[in-house]
């Protein structure tokens, strides 16, 4: 899979870089690459971004230098673009991120994540060279890196290959092999610490009571 998360602060993700997931993703061939729209603008001084018509506060980032980093890039029009590839930007307003939608990104070949800073994204932008806008919950963010941030980690540890095996993200919370429920509880040693003890069941060593009662506690905890 090739993520490409187009920001005004590629700095930023040399951490997230770093996480072993991503790490491990990208040993497998995924990529994940930063395009900064101040490296293609056409505007002088490197300028990105401009104060809203109509007036307040903030500022907007523009379209001419949205349309001149995306043609950079790909060598196509943006408008045909999103017909292509997933072109996300993420606003706060957007179609919440949840493991559904994970799992829906994680199986494109490739996406674009677009990040707004300031006062977020000249309209056009979002209304013309855009499939999708995506937001990780009803608040605001300074900008949309950490929100791209948050997409690429859930999306990139789904695909095969990249947890460990001892981190399956099989049955795991809201998996289809749990039902979407949350997942059950864990334990490990001590059995006992300060009176507070492990459920008998888990200390058994009987496979189906296991299963039986993880299922049980995963079911309770989706109820309302
Ligand atoms: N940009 C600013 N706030 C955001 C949010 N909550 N989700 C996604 N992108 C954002």
């Amino acid at each position: 899979m090739n993520i490409d998360v187009f920001t005004l602060f590629p700095e930023w993700f040399g951490w997230f870089r770093g996480q072993r997931h991503v790490t491990n993703a990208l040993a497998l061939g995924h990529t994940l690459e930063c395009v900064d729209p101040r490296e293609a603008t056409p505007l002088k001084w490197g300028q990105v971004d401009d104060t809203p018509f109509g007036g307040g506060a903030g500022m907007v980032l523009r379209v001419d230098v949205m349309e001149a980093a995306l043609r950079a890039r790909y060598g196509v029009d943006p408008v045909a673009l999103r017909e292509r590839r997933r072109v996300i930007a993420l606003t706060p307003g957007g179609r919440l991120l949840d493991e559904a939608l994970a799992t829906e990104l994680a199986g494109e070949e490739a996406i674009t994540l677009l990040c707004g800073r300031y006062e977020g994204f000249d309209e056009r932008i979002l209304e013309h060279f855009t499939s999708d806008q995506v937001s990780i919950g009803r608040y605001v963010l300074a900008g949309g890196e950490l929100a791209a941030m948050v997409v690429a980690d859930t999306v990139m540890r789904k695909l095969p290959g990249v947890l460990g095996k001892d981190e399956s993200a099989l049955e795991e919370s809201f998996s289809p092999a749990l039902e979407g429920a949350p997942e059950y509880p864990h334990y490990t040693r001590p059995a006992e610490w300060r009176g507070w003890r492990v459920p008998d069941v888990l200390l058994s060593g009987h496979h189906e009571r296991i299963a039986a009662w993880r299922r049980e506690q995963s079911r309770r905890r989706s109820l309302p």
